[in-house]
């Protein structure tokens, strides 16, 4: 069992819990994953780490209600157990095992849209921790939904906002503000992270490859396992098929098929709108099974 020993609210249904996993902690690296189970029925759900603290024991998730699992999920409060939180899974990011001297050479520039911000900061932090500075965009629908500003605002070189609505920081979408920085204020970047919702990873991607920027995306299929045997988090990645809970979730983005890759992300859409429904007629299956603690 895994003690929740924090949850803090971010923006409207989306919060941060501190879980109590002093090995995950201890091993947890940039880049990777978690598969957590709340209870004994509950289904088995990858989130990306979003923090780790090897002297307190602890790892931090993000966590956004929108299925019918996640929202289990958010009725869990400080002092109650996940039944099991297993990790960390999948690889670390490149630059952890890249030459540092060459590492310290690239301009870097993180994109993150949403929640993606979360597992975006442990990255930024540790180019901070080895004392290069990155740019990051962070990018979300409006202010309310833009999470964890000032933790990033204090571990990056420039933190740069993008709202859809322009309620906050530049007035459109992250690839709005990419162009921008790089047309219009010189920048310029020899790799660009982007961690967020597929179809903004996707036109990163076809953005970055025009502008002939190497791109590097965390990519969240469908995952059962989250160990390489089911093949259910299968991907297409320069023509090889590719398991993103083992080989990944960090890829190439510009070798991914993202077409492909987003019809598969809608293939369980149905049956996860029918829980829902459900739901809001109180017989979701978590429900019938006596609910969230
Ligand atoms: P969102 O839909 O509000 O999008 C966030 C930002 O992405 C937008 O503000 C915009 O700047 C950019 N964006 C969206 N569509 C775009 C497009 N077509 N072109 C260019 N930019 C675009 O984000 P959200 O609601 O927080 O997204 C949640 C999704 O993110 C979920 O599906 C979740 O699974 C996914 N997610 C992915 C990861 C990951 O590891 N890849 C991590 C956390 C969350
Ligand atoms: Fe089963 Fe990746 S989730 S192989």
């Amino acid at each position: 069992m895994y003690k929740i020993v924090k949850k803090r609210d971010l923006a409207p249904n989306i919060f941060e819990m501190d879980i109590l996993a002093p090995r995950v902690a201890n091993s947890a690296q940039p880049g990777q994953f978690v598969i957590v189970i709340a209870d004994e029925e509950g289904e088995r759900i990858p989130l990306t780490i979003c923090d780790y603290d090897k002297e307190e024991g602890t790892v931090s998730i993000v966590v956004q209600a929108m299925g019918c699992s996640t929202k289990k999920m958010a009725a869990y409060n400080e002092g109650d157990y996940f039944k099991d939180f297993v990790g960390p899974l999948g690889q670390p990011s490149e630059y952890v095992n890249e030459d540092i001297e060459e590492v310290k050479k690239k301009k870097v520039l993180f994109v993150a849209g949403g929640v993606g911000a979360a597992p975006v900061y442990p990255q930024v932090r540790w180019f901070h921790e080895n004392g290069i500075d990155v740019d990051v965009i962070v990018g979300a629908k409006t202010k309310d939904l833009i999470i964890l500003e000032d933790k990033i605002k204090n571990v990056a070189g420039n933190l740069y906002i993008a709202t859809d609505d322009g309620s906050y920081g530049f007035n459109g979408m992250v690839t709005g503000l990419i162009e921008d920085l790089v047309k219009n204020q010189g920048k310029k970047y020899d790799l660009v992270i982007s961690i967020g919702p597929m179809i903004m990873m996707k036109f990163v991607c076809l953005l970055t490859k025009k502008l002939g920027i190497k791109t590097i995306v965390s990519l969240n299929p469908i995952m059962v396992d989250g160990t390489g045997m089911c093949g259910a988090c299968r991907v297409s990645v320069g023509n090889e098929t590719k398991f993103a809970c083992v080989d990944g979730p960090e890829f190439d983005g510009h070798l991914v098929d993202f077409d492909e890759a987003l019809k598969r992300q809608t293939q369980y859409k149905s049956e996860e709108n029918i829980l829902n429904e459900k739901r809001e007629g109180h017989v979701c299956r978590c429900q019938q099974q006596g609910g969230a603690k």
